[in-house]
C-alpha cells in the first residue's frame, strides 16, 4: 500500500481536450486523449485525496472513487471550474483547453458553396490563469506541451499565469505526449526543476502526485 500522503485534501483536475462547436455537425478540438490527466486523478485518489476531475470528451471509462463532471466546450470546463475552484486545495489544469473558439455557432449545417467563407474565432477565457487569480488561491499546476524550447516557455508560463507548478513536455514526437501511453516531463516551479525520464502515464502520475504534495506542504506547513 501507498503513503496516503494527499489525505483530506481536495483536488480539482480538468483533463482532455476541449471541443468547440461550428455548426450541429462539426467542430474545432485538439488530439489530446486525456490519458494524462486521468491518470493523475487516479494517483491522487489512491494517496488519499478528495478528487473532482472535469473532463472534456475523451475515451477514458470513469474511474472509481472519483467525481466526473463531463463537458465538451472551454466555457463549459471554465463554469465547472470556478464552480469548485474556490473550494480546492490543489488543482491541476492537465486539459488541452482550446484557445479560440468559433465566433458563432450555426444553427444549420454549413452548406458546401459557403465553404470559402472564413471561420471567426474569438479567444477562450484561460481556466488556469483564473483560478490563479482567485483570492483563496489553490496551489495550482498546469501543463505545457511544446514543439520547442520547453524550458523557456515553460517557466514563461509559469510565470504569466502566476502558477506554483508547470509539468512540461514534448509533442509532435515519436513516443511520448498526445494520445500515448508514455510520457517524460520537465516540471518547473519557482526556484527548481525536475526532469521525470520516460515512463507510462500510470507510473509518471504517481511520481507527480509525490513531488506535488512535496511542493504543497512546503508551501502550506501544518
Ligand atoms: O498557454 P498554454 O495553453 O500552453 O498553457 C497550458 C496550460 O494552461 C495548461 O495547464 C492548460 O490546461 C491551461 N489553459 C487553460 N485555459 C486555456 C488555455 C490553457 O486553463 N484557455
Amino acid at each position: 500500500t501507498r503513503p496516503q500522503s494527499m489525505r483530506g485534501l481536495k483536488l480539482l483536475i480538468s483533463a482532455g481536450p476541449t471541443r468547440e462547436p461550428l455548426d450541429p455537425v462539426r467542430y474545432i478540438t485538439n488530439r489530446s486523449s486525456g490519458k494524462m490527466g486521468y491518470a493523475i486523478a487516479e494517483a491522487a485518489q489512491q494517496a488519499g485525496a478528495d478528487v473532482t476531475l472535469v473532463s472534456g470528451p475523451v475515451n477514458i471509462p470513469v474511474p472509481d472513487n472519483i467525481h466526473v463532471v463531463k463537458v465538451e466546450t472551454a466555457q463549459q470546463m471554465f463554469d465547472a471550474v470556478m464552480n469548485q475552484a474556490h473550494r480546492c486545495d490543489i488543482y491541476i489544469g492537465a486539459a488541452a483547453v482550446a484557445d479560440y473558439r468559433p465566433a458563432q455557432i450555426q444553427d444549420h449545417k454549413i452548406k458546401k458553396q459557403h465553404a470559402d467563407n472564413i471561420i471567426e474565432l474569438t479567444q477562450n477565457p484561460d481556466i488556469i490563469a483564473s483560478v490563479a487569480g482567485l483570492p483563496k488561491k489553490p496551489f495550482v499546476v498546469g501543463f505545457a506541451a511544446e514543439t520547442d524550447d520547453l524550458a523557456n516557455y515553460a517557466s514563461q508560463k509559469l510565470h504569466s499565469k502566476n502558477l506554483d507548478m508547470i509539468a512540461a513536455n514534448w509533442v509532435g514526437q515519436s513516443e511520448g505526449g498526445f494520445d500515448s501511453d508514455h510520457n517524460a516531463l520537465q516540471v518547473f516551479w519557482p526556484g527548481g526543476s525536475q526532469h521525470f525520464a520516460m515512463t507510462d502515464k500510470q507510473y509518471l502520475a504517481h511520481q507527480l502526485v509525490k513531488l506535488i504534495t512535496e511542493k504543497f506542504n512546503e508551501k502550506n506547513p501544518a
